[in-house]
């Protein structure tokens, strides 16, 4: 059975056979080959669409609710359209809310709907299950009242996630589960919210996931506390260089190395960091367009040196992963993606060592730290799609 059908089986099963129209939506995780903690910085990242996706189908009602069938946690959920609360408890529902309030808000008008979600995106595992969920909910939401918000999804999803999940985060997970296209990356700059396709050749390089299947508690308020010192650091060049900075993405690598010495240390390696990482996006754009795959693998391992000592975001066993990862036949290079402080390795692997390359990292990775982590090469996918009915 495909995901698409057995989505449209536990609507049917929760809430009973009916003749009305089903809407099928499904949207991609993602993964994020470069630009660690640029995108709530106004700056530069490389994410692509992944073959894995949350699939939503979803059927009119005639009153105002809207009811939930989460197959993934086996619960189901409902709320008024009319009365849909700010409630931050952290249960999966506070996404469909989000996302309902957010399109209400941007003057989209909704009726009551019953849903079905199925999900493909494995969840904590740096893939962005949230993003998909979001960004299928609430184009299924849309699609069952005649809407299609298409881009506008990014907004309605991220204000959701920032206002009734409560992480400051940027845009890219949002966005790629939109604008996601197959076999490639998307050159997306944060501030412009514009994006250049860059393909993946699938015959010369595969993405590898390695999630370490380790998660700290601390990720929300380490990334929180990220984002404050990053606004730190736009304030001191605001007022340093008498220019309107508005974002770290305003502060230039010549500024930065002029000022250096006048910022507290630890604003300083964060600077440090978002600045050049932004550069080395730049730079493997450029590479992976021109077929120079190594380089690109370079700059990843540039990147996670440079989340590890100056972002302070990592952790030993995404450190162990990566080289491990580095040190296989293959292996072009490797950093941590997401958040940090646990979540998943991306490495950029020679195509026809794809095997090898994951059999050996998750037997060389267990043996090292003792944890089964989870090795899958990723197929780069499109985002957000309406199924046929
Ligand atoms: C998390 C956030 C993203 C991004 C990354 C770090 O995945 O959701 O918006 O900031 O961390 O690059």
């Amino acid at each position: 059975m495909t995901q698409t059908e057995r989505a449209r089986r536990v609507l049917d099963e929760e809430f009973g056979p009916a003749g009305g129209p089903v809407s099928v939506v499904s949207a991609p995780g993602r993964v994020n080959l470069i630009g660690g903690h640029t995108d709530y910085n106004d700056g530069l990242v490389l994410p692509m669409g992944v073959d894995r996706r949350t699939v939503v189908a979803a059927r009119p009602r005639e009153d105002r609710t809207v009811a939930v069938r989460s197959a993934v946690f086996g619960e189901t959920a409902s709320f008024d359209l009319d009365a849909v609360e700010a409630a931050v408890d952290g249960a999966w529902s506070d996404y469909v809310r989000g996302v309902a309030d957010r399109l209400q808000g941007r003057g989209y008008d909704l009726g009551g709907a019953e849903l079905a979600v199925v999900g493909g995106v494995p969840m904590g595992a740096g893939l962005s299950s949230s993003a998909a969920f979001e960004v299928a909910t609430a184009d299924a939401l849309a699609a069952v009242a005649g809407h299609s918000p298409g881009g506008e999804l990014v907004d309605v999803c991220w204000e959701a996630e920032t206002e009734f999940v409560g992480l400051n985060c940027g845009i890219m997970d949002q966005y790629a589960a939109t604008f996601a296209e197959p076999d490639s990356a998307l050159f997306l700059d944060c501030r412009a919210r514009d994006h250049e396709v860059v393909p993946v050749p699938a015959e010369a390089v595969t993405v590898v996931v390695t999630n370490t299947n380790v998660q700290r508690d601390l990720v929300e308020s380490a990334y929180n506390d990220r984002v404050a010192t990053c606004q730190e650091g736009v304030d001191y060049f605001r007022d340093a260089l008498g220019e309107p900075v508005t974002a770290l993405r305003d502060v230039s690598l010549a500024a930065f190395r002029d000022h250096e010495g006048a910022l507290p240390e630890t604003v300083r390696k964060r600077v440090r960091h978002v600045v050049s990482e932004n550069h080395r996006v730049r730079e493997a754009a450029d590479a992976l367009r021109a077929g120079e795959f190594g380089r690109v693998g370079g700059l990843l391992n540039h990147s996670h040196a440079s989340l590890r000592t100056d972002y302070e975001v990592s952790i030993d066993e995404l450190d162990a992963a990566v080289a491990i990862a580095n040190g296989l036949d293959g292996v072009l290079g490797s950093r941590m993606t997401g958040a940090g402080f646990g979540g998943c390795v991306v490495s950029l692997v020679r195509s026809d060592a794809v095997d090898e390359v994951t059999a050996a990292v998750h037997e060389q990775y267990l043996d090292e730290t003792g944890i089964e982590p989870d090795v899958y090469a990723c197929t780069p996918d499109g985002g957000v799609r309406r199924h046929e009915s």
